[in-house]
């Protein structure tokens, strides 16, 4: 199960200091850090990967929540030290093989998400619903922070609820990832949004701390 609270975006850390933002990360009760791995294909970015992941293991007692955007994550998965009880989420549209991917993750005890684009339709996730513990609704396109709302994903929120309630499937938490600001997580709350991953928006800020930002973010979800 996927915790509900505040996934803090890692490639929006201070590089030059991440300790000190770990330790405010701490400090801020933050539930999950959350590593956006980018290819420089499947998202016109380059960010993150394995060795930053592993570096960071002994570093804080924050559990990892690891966003795979890469085609084939397939092929990539075996590069990561996964843990049981970490986080994965897979994108609907990286990879032909979704169900053996998530399956696969969940007999490691993985806590398995999947992710949609803001243009991909719901409905792709029907035969991967036993599978899944959450799903990730991008906010944003995928691979850059500091970016606009996506408005329509809004209602995609709304409708995610409603479509999870109808399959009977009610327990599936809904991940929030782009522009959560202190105001568009409230709308995101409100329409059924259980996680949120908080970037620049929301956490990594220029005229707050990461504590004072964590603080108020946590009030508005
Ligand atoms: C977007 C990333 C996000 C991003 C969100 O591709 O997945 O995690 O850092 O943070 P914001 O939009 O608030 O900068
Ligand atoms: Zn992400």
């Amino acid at each position: 199960m996927l915790k509900n609270g505040i996934s803090a975006s890692m490639m929006c850390v201070d590089f030059k200091d991440t300790k000190k933002d770990l330790q405010a990360l701490s400090d801020a009760g933050i539930d999950y850090l959350h590593f956006d791995i980018m290819d420089g294909d499947f998202v016109p970015n380059y960010a993150l990967g394995p060795c930053m992941i592993n570096n960071l293991r002994t570093a804080t007692n924050i559990p990892f929540d690891i966003h795979m955007m890469v085609e084939h994550p397939e092929q990539k998965l075996e590069y990561f030290d996964l843990k049981e009880g970490d986080v994965v989420s897979i994108h609907v549209e990286s990879t032909h093989h979704l169900q053996r991917v998530l399956a696969n993750l969940k007999k490691k005890g993985i806590i398995t998400g999947v992710a949609l684009n803001p243009a991909t339709p719901i409905n792709l996730i029907e035969y991967v619903l036993d599978v899944i513990d959450f799903v990730l609704i991008m906010t944003v396109n995928p691979g850059y922070a500091g970016q606009a709302l996506v408005e329509a994903t809004l209602d995609k929120i709304t409708e995610l609820r409603a479509y999870l309630d109808k399959h009977n499937k009610g327990n599936i938490a809904i991940q929030v990832d782009g522009n959560v600001s202190f105001e568009n997580a409230v709308r995101m709350k409100k329409a059924g949004a259980n996680n949120f991953v908080a970037g620049t928006a929301g956490l990594f800020r220029k005229d707050m701390t990461i504590v004072e930002a964590g603080t108020k973010l946590r009030s508005c979800i």
